[in-house]
């Protein structure tokens, strides 16, 4: 994909990027490093962060530091931010993306696992925004934070109930915060991406490639979204270009989430033949209704009339 920004878009911007040793939190890395940004990345697997670490600054010659931190865990989030902070003298934007979900009935779940999901969506995001938040405003320099949602974060969804819920109570933060803080120079947003295949996403939601196809007809574009996409949006809004957009959440889902919202939306299965049967069906109905006005219209008066 021939890239619209320059290449100095986010030069010398140091961004942590929790959750950013896989997924889509690695492609939204290896971009801000191509567009000149320094980047953290955080999450519980130091190996897998090491090895993407090293893999990025090869492929960019950038800077990447790889720190584990659990972000259920306030004290160690504390930790790792100082710790990012002291290594690259600052930090100019957080990237809320580490998450855990599990889609299930609801009924199934105990309290332990909704409490799994509900810590790393909903606290850890709100623990690493207060920790770079309190120390931008002691500072009184800005910062920007982007939080990852989901399309469902808005109306939600059944059998992801726990990130359902915590993706709403991040939009609420970012929303809130947007203007508690914006005064201050902090702006917050979100991206609602609609599905991505990651590993991380697709082993857990979408192992069966059957599951996959019927996900993919309930797109509108007819295909997935490529991670590049998501990291090119996000590299856009942490720009001086996304300056001015503050409590907002960009939907990134070739169109899914309207489809699912449309009342007719699942007209687009009909067969032509079937359309053609409506058409005919919908024309006679006109054709007769215009037919009983005109008769009533040529009839004596009162007659219709129930007096
Ligand atoms: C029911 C389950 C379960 C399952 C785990 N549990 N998986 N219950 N169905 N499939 C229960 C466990 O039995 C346990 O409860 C509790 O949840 C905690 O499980 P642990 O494995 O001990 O938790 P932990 O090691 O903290 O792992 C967290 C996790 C795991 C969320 C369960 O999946 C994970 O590490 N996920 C991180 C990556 C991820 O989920 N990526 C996808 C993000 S996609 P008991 O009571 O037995 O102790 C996304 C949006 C996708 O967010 C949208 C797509 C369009
Ligand atoms: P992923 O690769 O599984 O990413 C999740 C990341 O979160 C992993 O790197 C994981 O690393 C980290 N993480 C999980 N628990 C953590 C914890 N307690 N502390 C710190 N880090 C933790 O999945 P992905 O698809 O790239 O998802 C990235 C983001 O996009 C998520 O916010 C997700 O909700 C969102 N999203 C994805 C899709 C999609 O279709 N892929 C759609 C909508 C939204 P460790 O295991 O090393 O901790």
């Amino acid at each position: 994909m021939t890239s619209v920004f320059a290449p100095d878009l986010l030069q010398d911007r140091v961004i942590l990027i929790t959750g950013g040793g896989t997924g889509l939190g690695r492609a939204m890395g290896e971009r801000f490093l191509e567009l000149g940004a320094k980047v953290a990345i955080a999450s519980r697997r130091e190996p897998v962060l090491r090895a993407a670490a090293d893999e990025m600054m090869a492929a960019s010659g950038g800077d990447v530091f790889p720190i584990a931190c659990d972000v259920r865990d306030p004290e160690a989030v504390d930790r790792m931010v100082d710790a990012v902070w002291t290594h690259f003298g600052g930090v100019d934007a957080l990237v809320n993306n580490a998450a855990g979900n599990i889609a299930a009935p609801t009924e199934k779940l105990s309290h332990r696992a909704v409490d799994s999901v509900l810590g790393i969506v909903l606290h850890g995001s709100f623990y690493c925004t207060l920790a770079l938040g309190k120390r931008w405003l002691a500072d009184g320099r800005g910062g920007r934070v982007l939080s990852i949602v989901t399309t469902y974060a808005e109306g939600g969804s059944a059998y992801v109930v726990p990130s359902a819920a915590a993706k709403a109570g991040v939009l609420a933060m970012t929303r809130s915060l947007a203007v508690e803080w914006g005064p201050r120079g902090i702006t917050c947003n979100a991206i609602a991406p609609g599905p991505f295949p990651t590993k991380g996403a697709w082993d857990r939601l979408l192992p069966d490639p059957s599951l996959m196809e019927s996900a993919i007809d309930r797109i509108p574009v007819r295909r997935a979204g490529e991670p590049i996409e998501l990291a090119n949006l996000a590299a856009f809004l942490l720009s001086d270009a996304g300056a001015y957009i503050n409590g907002d959440c960009i939907t990134i889902d070739g169109g899914e989430k309207l489809k699912g919202g449309g009342q007719f939306s699942w007209m687009g299965s009909l067969t032509e033949e079937q359309w053609g049967a409506l058409e005919a069906s919908a024309r006679g109905a006109t054709k007769a209704d215009r037919g009983s006005a005109a008769k009533q219209a040529g009839a004596p008066r009162g007659a219709g009339s129930s007096r």
